[in-house]
């Protein structure tokens, strides 16, 4: 018969190493107290949900228009995996009555999200996020509070050179009309534009101003600017954030062509870079205001302002070297023959006081030496056959090469 290759992980999706856990872990334990400190509950909502709530995104959004997976249709329900958790968070928040409850809701959520995108470095198929979100608050308080949270977040785990981009967008008053000047802008370099900023142009021609394309950037310099163009309310509240983030000495730049790649978002954007990031590099952390999403979804108008942070990217640029990993074991059983009852049995012992490993193969003592070296064991534990028939062992420290024989129920008060 043929030998089959062997199966590999699906397209896009990578693998969490224990190497790769004590810097993931320590991201994620970082949100969880930021979260906590800032008076944040955690929701977990589901992985799916029905493909109708995530297209109120916003038809023209990447992640619904290209990026969804869909299911095949079972039963009634068309059905897709979340390819971000805000709208679920919504969903849940009337659904579950919290919208009875105090306002506005302060709530965080770690979990995996699903986007059919390009794969590349930190950028993947399944990907997980830390999310942020205040629901049923529509100060500019909350705004600068969720930003606040979000630097103290990624300052908690070691990256302190970060680059904080703001604007605000407007709203469902002011947007429209400034649409038309884009418009009116864009349309005479029609001929110009690539092929998705010529379908942008009339379906949504905000996205024109986070083209990636290399030669459509210089036509942003001169394109009428959306916070220029804002009404009353959405230029106070805009005035507002700027001024609490200086008040919290948050470091921040304008950047008035920052427009966000979800269609839900009104007034406040934000985007967290590495410091150093230059040019095209990927976000850490991205959010913003989205008062129109829970109407879209078809409950009562209530405004909502949060963010997510990647946390994939995150564990990427923190130093590996700034969280040492810990060893696999710190004691390891090695049996000098075919002992494996006694093995287990002191193992047992040891691992009152301690986290042991054993090893059962018959392999020469100095090829079992090398693997409890390569767990970074601070001890081992050596038992021959004629020491196994008394209840007796030697413990050999690691570091200093020691080595004193006991008793079995003398192993515990030794390791501790
Ligand atoms: P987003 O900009 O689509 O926003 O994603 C937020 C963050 O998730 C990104 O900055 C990035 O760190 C991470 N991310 C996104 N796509 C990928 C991917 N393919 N691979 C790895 N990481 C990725 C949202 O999802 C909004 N729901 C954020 C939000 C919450 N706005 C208000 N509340």
């Amino acid at each position: 018969m043929p030998r089959s290759e062997p199966i590999k992980a699906a397209r896009g999706v990578h693998d969490i190493l224990p190497a790769d856990l004590p810097r993931w872990r320590a991201a994620q334990r970082a949100a969880e107290e930021t979260a906590t400190r800032y008076g944040y509950e955690e929701i977990i909502t589901p992985l799916i949900e029905q493909a109708e709530l995530i297209e109120r995104i916003g038809a023209d959004t990447d992640a619904v228009s290209k990026e969804l997976y869909r299911f095949e249709k079972r039963g009634t329900q068309n059905l897709a995996l979340r390819p971000e958790a805000t709208a679920g968070v919504v969903r849940a928040y009337f659904e579950n009555g919290l919208n009875q409850g105090p306002k506005p809701s302060r709530l965080y959520l770690i979990g995996p999200m699903f986007r059919y995108d390009k794969p590349q470095q930190g950028r993947y198929r399944q990907f997980y996020q830390f999310n942020v979100e205040v629901i049923g608050g529509g100060s500019p308080g909350f705004d600068a509070e969720v930003i606040e949270l979000a630097q103290e977040w990624l300052t908690e785990v070691g990256l302190q050179d970060l680059r904080l981009e703001v604007n605000s967008i407007g709203d469902s008053r002011c947007r429209p009309a400034y649409l038309e000047k884009l418009k009116e802008y864009y349309r005479p370099l029609q001929s110009q534009l690539g092929g998705d900023s010529q379908l942008r142009l009339e379906r949504n021609p905000l996205r024109l101003l986070d083209s990636k394309v290399p030669h459509e950037q210089q036509f942003k310099q001169n394109a009428p600017k959306i916070n220029d163009h804002l009404c009353e309310e959405c230029a106070a509240h805009w005035s507002m954030v700027k001024r609490l983030l200086d008040a919290a000495e948050i470091e921040h730049e304008v950047n008035p062509y920052l427009v966000r790649g979800l269609d839900y978002y009104t007034r406040t954007v934000f985007e967290f870079y590495p410091g150093g990031a230059t040019g095209q590099q990927d976000a850490l952390v991205a959010g913003g205001r989205y008062d129109g999403l829970a109407e879209a979804e078809g409950w009562p108008s209530t405004p909502g302002v949060g963010f997510a942070g990647g946390i994939d990217r995150v564990t990427e640029q923190i130093d590996a070297t700034a969280i040492p990993p810990r060893p696999a074991a710190d004691v390891v059983v090695l049996p000098d023959g075919e002992l494996p009852l006694e093995a287990a049995e002191v193992a047992r012992i040891c691992r009152s006081v301690r986290s042991v490993a054993v090893d059962y193969e018959p392999k020469s003592l100095a090829a079992k030496m090398r693997l409890a070296n390569r767990l970074g064991a601070k001890w081992v534990v050596l038992l021959t056959p004629d020491e196994a028939s008394r209840r007796m062992a030697r413990v050999r420290d690691m570091s200093s090469g020691a080595q004193e024989q006991l008793d079995w129920a003398e192993l515990p008060t030794r390791l501790a």
